[in-house]
């Protein structure tokens, strides 16, 4: 069974993601991703893109600034109302995000709910996680944006707290420049900040993170709920080509009372991860809050003309929202398998072949045979500008594989001394562990039908 352990661990000796700023005793659940959660990182990036904007002829994508006007944040309702609930413990002094200790204790959703907050923390007695003491201070907001200053600005800015704003704030420019027609969408990819309570849950929830988001416009008048239920399945099939299974994936629809006045609907896609189904993605209908919010504070007219319709309006939105660091985190909890093998156990990680962040890796079979390394090498070269490759000659064949499984390499090339003689190699596959004895000027063409055709 993959827990949390397993995978941090992994995650860190194989050079996924690592502690923040180790040296320095790490940074409050700060991450770093590694060589391999890089690559990870971008290919999965590079899928999204490919699926919802270089595949699509309706959605086209920006790439906005961090640091927004901070009249967008006052229009968007974020200044005063981004907040979420606090606590502190009177005895150790923690502090702890008040709904989320009620919704652990006694599985209640209290989310923005104060005086109920108080009431329930007090009569139920929940216990401090840390102490065990059930002395509480009163709940209070706590606004969760990044405030700092910025040159030739007066006033605060922030880091902005999803990517969505400066879609947004883009809309016209779009909407002027390009030759968009309703319904179509905006996407970005980017980091966002939110100075989360408690962070935890390895890369689940950080303080800095990066989303990859679309707000989808439409015709105020069209049927909407066919095409709600469209994005939902989309968004269910990129879990699932991360390598995620269908039985560790379901919906969240968010009650009526519980919606922002504008929203006419909001569902989340939910991940079992090992520490129960939590949010991975949102899918919500946001009517038309955002453009005429930053109409109004913008005194900029924010329409579209529907010139078929022969008609002005403010388009609604429906805003698929995707996290990267989540969805990164559900590609190393799928891909993780142990496999008995012998008296031993062996660890893969089986990422699809599209997102694995080493595709080959090549091996001379010893590494003080000059003509071995020499061969191997000239291999490496010349597949290094088709595939992600690594040349690796460390210890012996059989730590190779282990690392190599480890990182999800889809397959190990290795030259030894038949190689010499009979211009071939030996190609091992990550999966069925199976080897093969291929030309070595048909081993690209090989590669290629295995890696990019199947
Ligand atoms: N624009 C809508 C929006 O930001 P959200 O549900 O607050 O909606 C969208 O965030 C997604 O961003 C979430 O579904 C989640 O995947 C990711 N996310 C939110 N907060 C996060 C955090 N603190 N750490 C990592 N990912 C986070």
């Amino acid at each position: 069974m993959v827990t949390m352990e397993k995978i941090v661990s992994l995650a860190k000796r194989r050079g996924f993601v690592y502690p923040a700023c180790e040296i320095y005793g790490g940074l409050a659940n700060a991450y770093s991703y590694g060589p391999y959660g890089t690559e990870l990182k971008n290919n999965i990036k590079k899928l999204w893109w490919k699926t919802f904007v270089d595949k699509r002829e309706d959605i086209i994508g920006i790439d906005g600034p961090i640091i927004l006007h901070t009249k967008l944040w006052d229009a968007s309702g974020h200044t005063t109302g981004f907040n979420d609930a606090m606590v502190d413990c009177k005895k150790c002094n923690k502090r702890f995000r008040a709904d989320h200790l009620i919704a652990e204790a006694i599985n209640e959703d209290l989310e923005g709910d104060l005086k109920r907050i108080d009431k329930v923390l007090k009569e139920k007695k929940i216990k401090c996680p840390d102490c065990g003491a059930s002395e509480w201070t009163n709940s209070k907001n706590f606004n969760m944006m990044f405030k700092t200053e910025m040159n030739g600005f007066d006033g605060d800015v922030y880091l902005r707290p999803e990517t969505a704003g400066a879609i947004f704030v883009d809309f016209k420019n779009i909407v002027d420049s390009m030759r968009v027609k309703i319904p179509f969408g905006i996407a970005q990819i980017g980091k966002a900040f939110r100075n989360e309570i408690v962070a935890g849950n390895f890369i689940f929830r950080t303080r800095e993170f990066e989303q990859m988001e679309i707000e989808y416009f439409i015709d105020p008048e069209m049927k909407w709920e066919s095409l709600f239920e469209e994005w939902l399945k989309l968004q269910e099939e990129f879990t699932i080509a991360l390598g995620a299974k269908k039985k560790d994936i379901r919906r969240h629809e968010h009650p009526k009372e519980k919606l922002s006045h504008y929203s006419k609907k909001t569902t989340d896609i939910e991940y079992n991860f090992p520490f129960g189904f939590n949010e991975l993605y949102g899918l919500a209908h946001r009517g038309d809050f955002d453009l005429s919010q930053h109409s109004k504070f913008s005194n900029q007219k924010l329409e579209y003309f529907d010139v078929e319709k022969n008609k002005k309006y403010i388009p609604h939105v429906i805003e698929p929202t995707f996290g990267l660091d989540r969805s990164l985190l559900v590609s190393l909890l799928s891909a993780y398998t142990e496999e008995k093998i012998g008296e031993g156990t062996r660890v893969v990680m089986k990422f699809p072949k599209n997102l694995a962040p080493v595709q080959i890796a090549v091996f001379p079979l010893l590494r003080n045979k000059p003509e071995l390394v020499k061969k191997a090498k000239q291999i490496y070269d010349d597949l290094k500008n088709d595939f992600i490759c690594e040349f690796d000659d460390n210890g012996n064949i059989g730590k190779r594989y282990r690392r190599q499984d480890e990182i999800g390499t889809l397959y190990c090339l290795t030259i030894d001394f038949d190689s010499l003689e009979k211009d071939d190699l030996t190609i091992r596959n990550r999966d069925t562990m199976k080897q093969e004895r291929v030309k070595i000027k048909e081993s690209k063409s090989y590669l290629k039908g295995e890696i990019y055709d199947k």
